[in-house]
């Protein structure tokens, strides 16, 4: 695999690493790729823009306000003609402005108006990384489809050891390739996802619902976009973003989200249902709040439909691949439900292991398929998780043709 004729634009933050992203641009050049850098000012005080003009054959950018290069408006002209956007170094600093939607220079004016997959590399002192605020925007961009290469560990400039180096060039320039590899595997292909819990009313006021935050189901839309599906996102209530070019539907109960679904089923090719929904409703959700007039209060609860159950029934060409939250017996049950509700794959997780299931930003899942196979994962975030089930769908789908 090669980038032969991709245009990249590499973005330079100022630290001690700018020196090895000279030795990126030359790996980048030499699989092809056209290269543009931009530098922060900071990062020209490290190492010349001449320097990267050299390696780059091409202008290197660092204000907004210097003399006209080659292009009209620069940070829009770059940001329409990247193919793939590559910020490495990256300081807490970019990666906060980014987070936070500041523009004020032309790296981040840049990144900011590009449509183009965006990979930070960040590279800084072990606390700074550790750093919850870090942390936390760190987050955040990954959720709305920003990819990172997780830093190196070993002894860093500032003296101390600990995670936060820069990985090496040879390794960042692979990340790129693989994501260029996956663009658009998923081109052409409806995908449905489905996620975050169900609420079933009791009255006005309150609900039967669940843990489900909702992050599973929208990485899988998030990652599945990325890699160029059409994608619809049935969710439940969640405190999430929406996913860049998702169409996402909001939908309250069990019922709703039924029908958001067979509304979209036939026009899918793909559905994944990472959804928790609620087994049951109350029978009679009240016009009125209830009062607290006894000591006790009875709910009847009737069983809501299982939307899976009922897509495996009808289901011609779709793949369908649910998921299975269990807490104990969880290859038998996942595998009971593969069975029982037609699905060509399902992904199950023990949602009572630490650092698993619902309301957490990793998850540890076992893909179980048709033929018996099993492929047990360990514990990673979500969207290397949604990008491992997608891979294993696009493999699933291209074996069916
Ligand atoms: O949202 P997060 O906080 O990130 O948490 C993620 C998760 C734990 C919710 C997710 O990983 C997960 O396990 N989702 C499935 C939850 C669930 O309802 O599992 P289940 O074993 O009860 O249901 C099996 C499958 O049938 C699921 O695909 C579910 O969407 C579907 N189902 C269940 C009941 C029902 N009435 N209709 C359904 O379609």
């Amino acid at each position: 695999m090669s980038l032969a004729g991709k245009q990249v634009v590499l973005g330079v933050t100022g630290g001690i690493a700018v020196y090895k992203a000279v030795d990126i641009v030359s790996r980048l050049r030499k699989m092809g790729a056209i290269v543009h850098v931009i530098m922060t000012e900071s990062a020209a005080r490290f190492v010349t823009p001449l320097t990267f003009q050299e390696m780059s054959a091409n202008p290197v950018v660092v204000s907004m306000w210097g003399e006209m290069k080659q292009w009209n408006v620069e940070h829009i002209a770059l940001a329409t003609m990247a193919d793939v956007f590559l910020v490495a170094p990256a300081t807490a600093n970019i990666i906060g402005k980014i987070a936070n939607g500041i523009a004020d220079d032309m790296l981040s004016t840049t990144v900011m108006a590009t449509k183009a997959p965006v990979i930070f590399a960040p590279a800084m002192n072990t606390q700074m990384y550790c750093n919850p605020i870090v942390q936390k925007n760190i987050q955040e961009l990954t959720l709305l489809g920003y990819q990172f290469i997780e830093p190196a560990r070993g002894l860093l400039a500032c003296g101390t050891e600990g995670v936060g180096r820069l990985p090496d060039p040879c390794d960042i320039v692979n990340f790129v390739v693989d994501h260029v590899a996956a663009e658009n595997d998923f081109a052409g292909k409806n995908l449905l996802v489905t996620a975050g819990g169900t609420r079933e009313a009791i009255d006005p006021v309150r609900y039967i619902g669940n843990r489900s935050s909702g992050k599973m189901g929208y990485a899988i839309a998030a990652q599945a976009a990325r890699r160029g599906a059409k994608v619809i996102l049935v969710s439940g209530a969640t405190g999430l973003s929406h996913p860049p070019n998702v169409t996402v539907v909001k939908v309250e109960s069990a019922a709703e989200m039924r029908e958001e679904v067979l509304k979209n089923f036939f026009s899918c090719d793909i559905v994944v249902k990472a959804a928790a929904v609620a087994d049951y409703r109350p029978e009679v959700a009240e016009m009125q709040k209830i009062k607290k007039n006894d000591d006790t209060l009875i709910l009847k609860l009737t069983k809501n439909p299982d939307i899976l159950r009922e897509l495996g029934q009808i289901k011609e060409r779709q793949l369908l691949v649910g998921f299975a939250a269990e807490t104990q017996n969880v290859v038998n049950y996942a595998k009971k439900k593969l069975n029982e509700k037609n699905l060509d794959m399902i992904v199950a997780n023990d949602v009572t292991a630490p650092g698993a299931g619902f309301n957490v930003d990793t998850n540890i899942a076992k893909l179980l398929f048709r033929d018996g196979k099993i492929v047990d994962l360990p514990q990673m975030p979500k969207e290397k998780l949604a990008c491992c089930i997608l891979d294993y769908i696009r493999e699933l789908v291209t074996n069916r043709t």
